[in-house]
């Protein structure tokens, strides 16, 4: 792009090059602002600081658009199955039959994991939050794969790398789900597609060799996983391209992206949607008492489910959740009253001009957790069956930022302390 931005900073004027995506985005590159003037940014949260350019993910918060290598959410969720949108997100093309037969049974030479790894179990107390389990076995992973510590080895060293955490990882989450009820574990079925498989994994027996999920089900879980897969450069995402940018191995930093998406601000807040709820429902419904608690300054209480730093008018998942959620409570026949407390709070929050003004509109995980309830997962399982959608985006993320060579994240800072002063002795310290 020929445009420029000029900044003018003690009266001196710099020149800086302006550059411009491939939807219109535009952004000034200060990378040499520094170096000219001997000025930084300043933006705490990197609330309007592009950290890459990317190829993987564009969204438009403004409009609701949600896009994975030009293919619109939306169609991904309608037509595709979980494996295929994984492919899209890796290779950058939808694959072919052939394409994608080839890559689900290269998947499948890994799905079992060594039995070491189990052995891990005994170690994490009982009721360990499934999340904290989750990231410490993909970090495990690297101890029994060495030779995946260099991220140099290769393309070849690294697909396998890729291919064993798509592989492992829905046995491992189907592993902890099985350890906290203390049942014995269901081993992989490679005849099984991906998603049909976990959820055998989960909800099969040992004892019952021809348990088959519902199809309700596995649709459900397949959309889910697909609305999770990728979405930009949010906290998870750029964790693993911070963390995988000092060239640390990929297990490292998918175990970084896993405990970034923990927190309730990310990932962690459908597991919080759905205890609010709860709170809702048992101190008698009274959903205007919890809307005037989320507007006052002086209480901590947010109302989980709503606002994105993106979305300023809808999130897109949501839309597409919310339907999936009204089909699969209604086949399964669930009857679950939460879900109208969800409904009462988003029409007076949707309402309310604190929210309006604000553009908090419900996103990703305010319907999410209704879905996994149904579906039969205990509520603080909900945020591994978001790591599980969300690896794919993250292997994605990382690739991209190995191939592009980027630099070791390394963020300045305008120092505000103490300016430099005499030591004090200890026995002069008040
Ligand atoms: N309830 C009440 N007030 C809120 C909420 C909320 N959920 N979210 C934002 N606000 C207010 C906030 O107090 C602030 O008000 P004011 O301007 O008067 O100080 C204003 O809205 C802007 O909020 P912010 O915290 O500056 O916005 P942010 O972009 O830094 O935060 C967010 C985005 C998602 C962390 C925040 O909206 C939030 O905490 N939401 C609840 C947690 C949640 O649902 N997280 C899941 C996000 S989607 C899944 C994912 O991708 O991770």
């Amino acid at each position: 792009m020929s445009e420029t931005a000029k900044i003018i900073l003690e009266g001196k004027e710099y020149e800086l090059p302006v550059i411009q995506g491939s939807e219109g985005e535009k952004a000034i590159d200060i990378s040499n602002l520094r170096g000219l003037s001997g000025y930084i940014t300043l933006d705490p949260g990197y609330k309007n600081t592009g950290a890459t350019t990317s190829t993987i993910t564009f969204l438009d918060g403004e409009l609701g658009v949600l896009r994975h290598r030009g293919y619109s959410i939306e169609d991904l969720a309608e037509h595709c199955s979980f494996i295929e949108v994984t492919y899209l997100l890796l290779h950058g093309e939808l694959p072919t039959a052939q394409q994608l037969a080839d890559f689900e049974s290269k998947i499948t030479e890994h799905t079992l994991v060594n039995e070491g790894l189990e052995g891990m179990f005994k170690a994490f107390p009982t009721g360990s939050h499934p999340m904290g389990q989750l990231s410490s076995m993909i970090s495990a992973l690297s101890l029994f794969y060495p030779k995946s510590l260099n991220p140099h080895r290769g393309e070849e060293a690294i697909n396998r790398t890729v291919l064993r955490l798509l592989a492992k990882m829905p046995t491992i989450c189907a592993m902890i789900y099985k350890k906290r009820l203390g049942h014995p574990i269901v081993y992989p079925n490679n005849r099984l597609d991906y998603v049909t498989n976990y959820l055998n994994m989960t909800f099969g027996q040992v004892s019952d060799p021809d348990y088959t999920p519902d199809p309700v089900i596995v649709r459900a879980m397949n959309k889910l996983l697909i609305l999770h897969a990728d979405h930009e450069q949010n906290c998870s995402a750029s964790t693993v391209r911070v963390v995988g940018s000092s060239q640390s191995n990929l297990y490292s930093s998918i175990s970084a992206g896993i405990n970034a998406l923990w927190g309730p601000l990310h990932g962690g807040a459908n597991q919080e949607v759905l205890e609010m709820l709860e709170l809702i429902k048992e101190d008698g419904g009274d959903v205007t008492k919890f809307i005037n608690k989320a507007k006052d300054k002086n209480d901590p209480f947010r109302l989980m489910g709503f606002g994105h730093r993106v979305y300023k008018n809808f999130d897109p998942r949501a839309k597409i959740i919310k339907k999936a959620a009204d089909e699969v409570l209604e086949k399964l026949g669930v009857n679950d009253p939460v879900l109208e407390i969800a409904k009462k709070l988003e029409e007076v929050a949707l309402n309310d001009p604190y929210f309006i003004d604000r553009k908090l509109f419900p996103n990703v995980d305010f319907y999410s957790g209704i879905i996994y309830r149904a579906l039969g997962f205990p509520t603080d399982f909900f945020t591994v069956l978001f790591a599980l959608g969300r690896l794919p985006g993250w292997i994605s993320q990382w690739q991209e930022m190995r191939r592009d060579k980027e630099p070791i994240a390394r963020p300045r800072q305008i120092y505000t302390g103490e300016p430099p002063r005499a030591f004090v002795p200890m026995d002069q310290r008040k």
